[in-house]
């Protein structure tokens, strides 16, 4: 969501005529979009901001913005008072107004405005130059996990409206854009209304927008299992236009730590969904969150994650050590030794490559169909992604990038595939 926001802060940055550089030190404007959700995230953004001040051009305006300026501004303005604008993920529309005004004292701005921001956001040019896009649906969250700091960094959940989607989707598929991941942090709790009032569920607006002409493929990131609905499960089966791949975090494969994260369901729960998600769609690619340690996790709790992932069998997924966040109800709890942690985090990330690799090398000799979205790392390589969300390089001309073309799979790297036109 920070990339979408990135770039609504560019198309403000454009419809002034102000260009993006590739070189801080020349800017007239630096703006640092940050994520809260680890630790380190908040040390980084203080390494980068000594950066912009000592390396900076004279009188360039330096501006922080996302979670991090959410949920630490007035440290920021006492450790970095060289910053001249604070402001939060959901008040990037104000760059605009700074921008007409041309005066950035006033120093924070972190409202809870999500309608103020999307309503200002739909009037400015989207620009946009790649075959695939981001585009937020749903902000902020109404689950309180115990670990997490988006609740009180994004705000409380909203969902914008049917149209609204629609136009910025439309707007994308005119530049050319063929992909859509639509985004939320609860993506699949949307509620958008449509322009009658009525209320639509994710799998209602999904089947809506694949009605687009241009529209090729579309997924959906993050969900929670508990929103997990029987239409969205069997859009799966349905909806040719919907990749086969569904990203849903589980955090841990045991009931007491679930209980403990104020996870809201079970583990068999999350198995009955996976169980009804491979029955319409036996191929689907499955992903996960991972968090090793929280506080409490014993060594049976992690023998359930471990089973867990077993029994799942995931084509990837991402596993992060515990990190407690300041305010949130985990925050103050007792840690686990980081031995410990480090131990158990190496075994899931060991297990989880495992996985991807068995499930990356059963493609061999098979064809995927792969969006080529750019230039490879190499001379001649393009690359691009496969509808189960794997990343598959082959040799080809630049000609045919943005095309969907069929690709079959020779060789398969730990993190990627190999192939070659079909
Ligand atoms: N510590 C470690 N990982 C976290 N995540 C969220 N909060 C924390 C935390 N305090 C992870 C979760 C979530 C992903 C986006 O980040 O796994 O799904
Ligand atoms: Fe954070 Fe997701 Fe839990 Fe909401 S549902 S509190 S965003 S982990």
């Amino acid at each position: 969501m920070n990339v979408y926001d990135s770039d609504k802060m560019k198309d403000i940055f454009l419809s002034h005529n102000i260009l993006p550089t590739d070189d801080y030190t020349k800017a007239d404007f630096v703006v640092l979009n940050t994520c809260h959700i680890r630790e380190k995230a908040t040390e980084k953004t203080f390494s980068d901001l000594g950066r912009f001040n000592k390396k900076g051009k004279k009188g360039q305006t330096v501006i922080v913005a996302g979670c991090v300026a959410q949920a630490e501004g007035e440290l920021i303005q006492k450790r970095a008072p060289y910053v001249d604008l604070v402001i939060g993920p959901q008040s990037i529309q104000s760059l605009d107004h700074f921008l007409k005004k041309d005066d950035f004292k006033e120093k924070a701005i972190t409202e809870f405005d999500a309608i103020e921001k999307f309503d200002t956001l739909n009037q400015i040019k989207t620009n946009h130059s790649s075959k695939t896009a981001f585009v937020t649906i749903q902000e902020g969250c109404d689950k309180f996990c115990h670990f997490c700091v988006v609740p009180y960094t994004r705000g409380a959940e909203y969902s914008r409206t049917v149209y609204e989607i629609e136009d910025e989707i439309k707007a994308l598929v005119d530049l050319g854009v063929v992909e859509f991941t639509l985004l939320g942090q609860n993506v699949n709790a949307f509620h958008g209304k449509d322009a009658s009032g009525n209320t639509h569920s994710l799998a209602s607006l999904i089947n809506h927008l694949s009605e687009i002409n241009g529209v090729e493929r579309i997924t959906y990131s993050t969900s929670h299992p508990i929103s997990m609905t029987d239409d969205l499960i069997n859009l799966h089966g349905t909806n040719e236009k919907l990749m086969p791949y569904l990203h849903l975090p589980v955090q841990s494969g045991s009931d007491n730590v679930l209980k403990l994260m104020n996870r809201k369901h079970t583990r068999d729960f999350y198995f009955d969904i996976i169980e009804k998600v491979r029955k319409v769609k036996p191929d689907i690619a499955l992903s996960s969150d991972f968090i090793i340690g929280f506080p409490g996790e014993t060594d049976k709790d992690f023998e359930d994650t471990i089973d867990l992932i077993k029994r799942v069998k995931y084509m990837n997924s991402y596993s992060f050590k515990y990190s407690p966040r300041p305010g949130t109800p985990a925050a103050n709890k007792k840690m686990i030794s980081d031995d410990i942690l480090d131990e158990r985090l190496f075994q899931v990330q060991q297990l989880l490559n495992e996985q991807q690799m068995e499930y990356n090398k059963k493609f061999i000799t098979k064809t995927v169909s792969v969006l080529i979205d750019g230039a490879g790392k190499h001379e001649g390589q393009l690359k691009g992604k496969s509808e189960f969300n794997q990343s598959v390089a082959l040799l080809g001309e630049k000609k045919i990038i943005g095309q969907i073309i069929p690709v079959e799979i020779k060789d398969v790297l730990s993190h990627s595939l190999i192939g070659e036109r079909a």
